[in-house]
């Protein structure tokens, strides 16, 4: 993805802003939502891996959301992708805009891109959606809003499911999209949504029983009064209920006739993950 970024991001004026935003892009990080659109588009037959601006507008969404997110005003944190925040180098301010910037880009490049012009449209109309007012900024509103209420294990689900799942969604959406596999688009979105549910609870559990040099980034659930899987029903239920979903999603598989596949593994191979 670098050579994408290098390419896409050559001609933006040099700035401080500009700096900003690539410092949290370019940091090393797991792109899953990148691999995700690459693997379902090879999956589903469409092997334009150097095609994958999709892909790339949607790690622009993530990161911009990473550095909203870290934020002193938001969750307040120190480390971000083993480096320190973006607001802690480049100030509050000059964060917010590579934000906002980065967001930007995202439409810009979809808009920009060598898709045809249905597509195009289709990927702003989901990408704008899942990314906004009632989608992943609404999981984002409601976490702060649960910091100061008790909330149900269904709530948490809510919550999780909009604020981390909708952009895999988006990515597997998006996928089906250019892969012209549109009449599946509600089944892709519930597998996004699970596995977005799934990745959070694991994340969830790494807060409680990892540290913070191993996962790149600075613990901060207790000090926020965040409302977590742990918190909720604790670590032993958290992750019965975490095999309960990477079930669910082993028959979202079977029922797409994606059983082995890219995707597949690609999910499989993060049901362990340590960061
Ligand atoms: C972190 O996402 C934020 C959550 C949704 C839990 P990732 O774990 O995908 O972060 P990076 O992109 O690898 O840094
Ligand atoms: C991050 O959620 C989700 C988004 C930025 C949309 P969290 O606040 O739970 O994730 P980390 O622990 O900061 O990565
Ligand atoms: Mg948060
Ligand atoms: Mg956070």
């Amino acid at each position: 993805m670098k050579h994408l970024v290098d390419l896409t991001f050559k001609h933006e004026h040099p700035s401080s802003v500009l700096e900003s935003a690539l410092y949290t892009l370019n940091a090393p990080s797991k792109l899953i939502r990148y691999q995700l659109v690459h693997t379902l588009c090879e999956d589903l037959g469409l092997c334009e891996t150097h095609a994958n601006l999709f892909g790339l507008a949607l790690e622009c969404v993530h990161a911009y959301s990473l550095i909203h997110d870290d934020l002193p005003s938001m969750d307040n944190d120190t480390i971000r992708r083993n480096q320190p925040t973006n607001h802690l180098v480049y100030g509050e301010a000059t964060a917010l805009l590579a934000g906002d910037g980065l967001l930007t880009k995202a439409f810009d490049l979809i808009a920009h891109s060598g898709y045809n012009d249905h597509v195009k449209v289709e990927l702003i109309k989901l990408l704008s959606r899942k990314a906004g007012l009632s989608g992943m900024i609404l999981g984002q509103q409601l976490d702060m809003e649960f910091e100061k209420q008790d909330i149900t294990m269904d709530d948490y689900v809510k919550m999780s499911a909009l604020k981390t799942g909708q952009l895999f969604a988006a990515a597997l959406m998006g996928a089906a999209i250019i892969s012209n596999d549109e009449t599946r688009l509600s089944h892709y979105q519930v597998l996004g949504e699970n596995f977005g549910v799934a990745f959070q609870i694991q994340d969830d559990l790494l807060e409680v029983t990892s540290d913070a040099q191993s996962i790149g980034k600075s613990l901060s659930d207790a000090n926020n009064n965040k409302k977590t899987c742990v918190t909720i029903i604790g670590v032993e239920a958290s992750i019965a209920y975490l095999n309960d979903l990477f079930d669910d999603i082993e028959q979202q598989f079977s029922y797409l006739g994606l059983v082995g596949s890219k995707t597949h593994q690609l999910i499989e191979s993060l049901k362990a993950r340590k960061k």
